[in-house]
């Protein structure tokens, strides 16, 4: 997605703005530019990578204490020079910078080209360039006023930020279903889509909500006003996360960090959640909706993704231990099928950036519906965390790693920590196995440490297997999403076909893509079906099928059989997916890197999809 940043200060903003497009890379971008204000107004933009901006800055005067900046994901117009922002208005005297799509852009185009307003890119964000010039030149209207006149006539998604030669001591935004967050430090402000720009300079932020607009100047300080041209007031937090947390931490990749994370991440998801002292399990987040949860006769979970397959996880420990019927449906689907939904339905949106376009737009037609929406975002103060009426944070940390790794892992604590709370209160659990759940649950983070010890092994398997073409993951039960993501991870990173399936469904058509060539990981846990598992995986040995096989530790059986296998420690079924998740993310993080793929930033990818 695209990344926005601006800034207003007493500091050269440059190396600020180029800092803070750096640290927003991991959005996924095609093209990048900058726009600085020092008497005059200067546009710098190129098609490629930030570092081809910074070359292009290298000998130019870039004096300027304000300015903005952007890192651009096409959504209209090719990636190129003349599409990349920041656009200049049609005076070149004021520059804005997008992140959204403005829906009704097209007939907006045809207004202002009928008024004359003759257009240099093809983007929906000059069109709100001109419209907004178009109206400070015919209603004679200041710049804030006519960005918020502007906002009246437009519909889409937006977070930009507007600067003009005519008003050199002021920034002007405003959002609605893009991410945004003003950063205030000591006589200067910071804008960005998300902390990781702005966390260096200062921790006290400002997230503004959906239509506002934001008006910031040295002389006047923040003030806020709605769409609707109503005043309001600034609510400042404090940001929590920190700027080693960006960092690699001395890993090769924010990947493998991240994955490295997950035995502290897994805790950080139980931490005051999960008592073992008294035995109980609290989600505060959701303390208010408890009684409709128990007494709900449905769960609908959406997601998209890594997160959907979050939500089948869910589905199988809900059902299973809470006996409440789920529906797990993909986000993009759910929103447009006009389904059934009733007032007792809670509907469960899981999200790690908590601003993907679909899942927001589900929500939003779940909720006028009247069903209870509960979040399971891991970015505070995201889109989504505050279009529900209560969630849990994952407090999974910045995930910067486009493939979701960290995220994964904590959604499915959160989901296993309410699929234990629903069932120990509605008594759908037998004391001795909650209890035992409990302890097992709480040794999870020390089992993903010696989880990890499996990496060396799965590097060597990785060689191996790394100029295969096509992959089948394979599991049953609760491990068959398991499947579904371990093939995600190999497809979006190593850009290998790879396909999960219920290791039964194999019968019914992929069997016939076995050969000597093809890689097959089953998930052979002891626990669950792990007899039929077994009878799947000679199935593919009788087709010389190469087989990757994670198991139960000490399993000789399977070893007997497959070509390689990986050991997880023993755990309860319920809670194998937090374990067998992680050989199959290093597996696709070494096959990845030995076929050269930018593990962190993979191609046509982005770290957040804010648009349809
Ligand atoms: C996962 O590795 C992918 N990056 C992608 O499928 C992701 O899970 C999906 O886009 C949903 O993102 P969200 O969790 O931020 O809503």
């Amino acid at each position: 997605m695209c990344g926005i940043v601006a800034y207003i200060g007493k500091k050269q903003a440059c190396p600020i703005l180029l800092g803070g497009l750096h640290r927003l890379e991991y959005r996924g971008y095609d093209s990048a530019g900058v726009a600085l204000l020092n008497g005059s107004l200067k546009v710098f933009k190129t098609k490629g990578k930030v570092s081809d901006l910074d070359n292009l800055l290298e000998d130019l005067d870039v004096t300027a204490t304000i300015g903005i900046a952007h890192t651009r994901w096409a959504t209209h117009g090719e990636p190129n020079d003349v599409n990349a922002h920041p656009h200049y208005s049609s005076t070149e005297k004021m520059a804005i910078i997008h992140n959204g799509i403005i829906e009704n852009y097209n007939v907006l185009k045809q207004e202002l080209q009928q008024r004359g307003y003759v257009f240099r890119s093809d983007t929906d964000t000059e069109v709100l360039m001109y419209l907004i010039e178009d109206i400070m030149a015919h209603e004679k209207q200041a710049l804030a006023e006519a960005v918020r006149i502007a906002l009246t006539q437009v519909t889409g998604a937006y977070a930009i930020v507007i600067i003009s030669q005519d008003e050199p001591d002021l920034l002007i935004a405003a959002r609605k279903g893009s991410p945004m967050v003003v950063g205030i430090g000591e006589g200067e402000f910071f804008i960005a889509s998300d902390a990781a720009p702005i966390v260096e300079y200062t921790r006290q932020v400002v997230y503004p909500g959906d239509e506002e607009v934001i008006s910031i100047s040295l002389a006047e300080g923040l003030k806020i006003r709605t769409i609707a041209d109503i005043e309001k007031t600034p609510y400042v937090q404090t940001l929590e996360v920190n700027l080693s947390a960006l960092e690699k931490g001395g890993f090769d990749h924010f990947m493998l960090k991240e994955i490295y994370e997950q035995s502290r991440t897994v805790k950080d998801s139980m931490r005051g959640r999960l008592h073992m002292d008294q035995g109980i399990i609290v989600l505060g987040g959701i303390q208010d909706y408890l009684r409709k949860f128990i007494a709900a006769r449905r769960i609908i979970i959406v997601g998209c993704g890594t997160s959907w397959h979050a939500g089948i996880v869910g589905e199988y420990l809900i059902e299973e231990l809470a006996r409440i019927p789920v529906e797990v449906e993909y986000a993009s689907e759910f929103r447009y099928r006009n389904p059934l939904i009733y007032e007792d339905d809670i509907v469960i949106a899981i999200s790690q950036s908590g601003e993907t376009a679909d899942t927001l737009a589900a929500i939003e037609m779940a909720k006028s519906k009247g069903a209870t929406i509960i979040g399971i975002c891991n970015v505070v103060g995201s889109s989504i965390a505050r279009a529900t009426h209560a969630g849990s944070y994952t407090h999974a940390g910045p995930e910067i790693g486009v493939a979701s790794t960290k995220a994964f892992t904590s959604q499915v604590t959160i989901l296993t920590l309410l699929a234990l709370m629903l069932a120990e209160k509605k008594g759908t659990i037998s004391a001795s196995r909650y209890y035992r759940m409990l302890h097992e649950f709480n040794s999870i983070p020390e089992k993903i440490e010696k989880t990890l010890l499996c990496n060396d092994q799965v590097k060597e398997i990785a060689k191996v297997f790394s100029k295969a073409t096509n992959a089948l993951y394979l599991g049953r039960g609760i491990n068959f999403p398991i499947a579904l993501e371990g093939s995600l991870k190999l497809k979006e990173i190593s850009y290998i076909h790879a396909e999960g399936y219920p290791a039964a469904e194999m019968k019914h058509g992929p069997i016939a893509l076995i050969d000597e060539e093809m890689p097959v990981v089953v998930i052979a846990t002891r626990k669950g079906q792990y007899e039929k598992v077994v009878s799947n995986i000679m199935e593919v040995k009788a087709r010389k099928g190469k087989i990757i096989a994670i198991v139960s530790e000490g399993d000789e059986d399977v070893r007997a059989l497959a070509d390689y296998c990986i050991e997880i420690p023993e755990c309860d079924e319920m809670l194998v997916p937090l374990l067998a998740t992680i050989p199959l993310q290093l597996l696709s993080y070494h096959i990845a890197l030995l076929r050269g793929c930018n593990v962190d930033q993979p191609r046509n990818l982005a770290k957040s999809v804010t648009v349809e």
